[in-house]
């Protein structure tokens, strides 16, 4: 499916690609706010069509959407000609599930490194220079010191998913040094968690969700049963494990701060790493009990064995993002936990 209903002639046309997905929609909300014009790419193998009426309710007008395998170099090719001319490209479309990854390796390399390199070879042929990479804090494995920084090293990854992202990036950092024209940030996000407070927009995973945030919504929901907590004797005050858990509007905008600074920077090839979270650890019974907090609802849970590749605690230094992006992630677990629970009753709703 390939329609556009938009006028070449903008200066800021960016493709999405995963446009359709959780961060990539709420990316496009807030590409939006800032004037550009996103074009998205996505084969719906993860995401949801109804995701594009939901931002269309938000924004007033349809966004260009093509549903295409990144991987199909062909019609890759045909949306760079037909939606030209790109300013840049924000790169989501990847498959993003750890114990998934561990049953489907070679789907996941072929998809998350496949296209990425599908992506980067149609960049260089239509000439666009500007690329902002998705990438995760699991290319750092169970690091030994926290917060991390960029500079923290990336041990080998615990699976399939986070050893696709560490090539990926070694992928932009070599073509960096060949002196590919191309301006790259490298975004490695923590915990995403939250959604649009419009309601429109935010998780959907399809099947039955492993990130914490949907398993809590749905558990508030009756549309699963109660909580198991993967743990409570790991080396933390209350036994939990501990993420840095950042709302996904925050996240989204950094990506617009990301595009902005790219074009700001001189032509030189270059590649720019950034932790993307707020800073600070949340354990898993803290996020629970913000939660309850949020949504006046109390929450009946278990405790159960560890998951497999779980880090005992993860958790991002910021400054870099905040020095060279001029940006900080401003909402709170509350406020994410109170958007994730409006999406979910808006869901019950349809
Ligand atoms: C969070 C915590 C679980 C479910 C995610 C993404 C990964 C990457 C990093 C972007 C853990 C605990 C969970 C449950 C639980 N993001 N938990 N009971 O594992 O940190 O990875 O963020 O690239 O793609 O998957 O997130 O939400 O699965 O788990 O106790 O039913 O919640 O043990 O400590 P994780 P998660």
């Amino acid at each position: 499916m390939s329609s556009s209903s938009s006028n070449n002639s903008s200066k800021n046309r960016v493709m999405v690609t995963g446009g359709a997905g959780f961060i990539g929609s709420h990316t496009v909300v807030e590409l939006i706010g800032a004037g550009y014009e996103p074009i998205i790419v996505d084969d719906f193998s993860n995401s949801q069509r109804s995701v594009l009426e939901g931002l269309e309710a938000i924004l007033g007008r349809k966004i260009p959407c093509h549903a295409i395998d990144c991987n199909d170099t062909d019609a890759l090719r045909f949306v760079f000609e037909s939606e030209g001319p790109i300013k840049g490209v924000i790169h989501f479309a990847a498959f993003k599930a750890v114990g998934d990854s561990v049953a489907r390796p070679l789907a996941y390399y072929r998809n998350n490194v496949g296209s990425l390199i599908s992506l980067m070879e149609a960049m260089q042929q239509f000439d666009v220079r500007d690329l902002v990479f998705s990438s995760s804090c699991t290319v750092y494995g169970q690091p030994d010191l926290l917060p991390v920084t960029e500079e923290t090293p990336c041990k080998p990854a615990v699976s399939p998913y986070g050893h696709t992202k560490q090539i990926c990036e070694s992928i932009i950092g070599d073509a960096v040094r060949a002196k590919l024209p191309l301006r790259t940030a490298v975004l490695r996000y923590f915990n995403p968690i939250g959604a649009h407070p419009s309601g429109r927009i935010g998780e959907l995973p399809l099947g039955p969700p492993e990130n914490l945030a949907p398993v809590i919504t749905q558990s508030a929901a009756g549309l699963r049963d109660q909580i198991t907590v993967f743990g409570n004797d790991y080396e933390t005050p209350d036994g939990t494990n501990i993420r840095d858990y950042i709302h996904v509007v925050d996240l989204a905008l950094a990506h617009v701060k990301s595009l902005q600074w790219l074009d700001s920077q001189d032509t030189a090839p270059m590649r720019e790493v950034f932790n993307l979270g707020v800073g600070s650890g949340s354990s898993v019974l803290e996020v629970i009990a913000a939660f309850e907090r949020a949504s006046g609802m109390s929450l009946q849970y278990s405790v159960g064995e560890r998951r497999a590749g779980d880090a005992e605690k993860i958790y991002a230094n910021v400054d870099k993002a905040e020095r060279m992006l001029h940006w900080k992630a401003e909402r709170s677990m509350e406020e994410a936990m109170r958007d994730a629970w409006n999406w979910q009753l808006a869901l019950a709703r349809e």
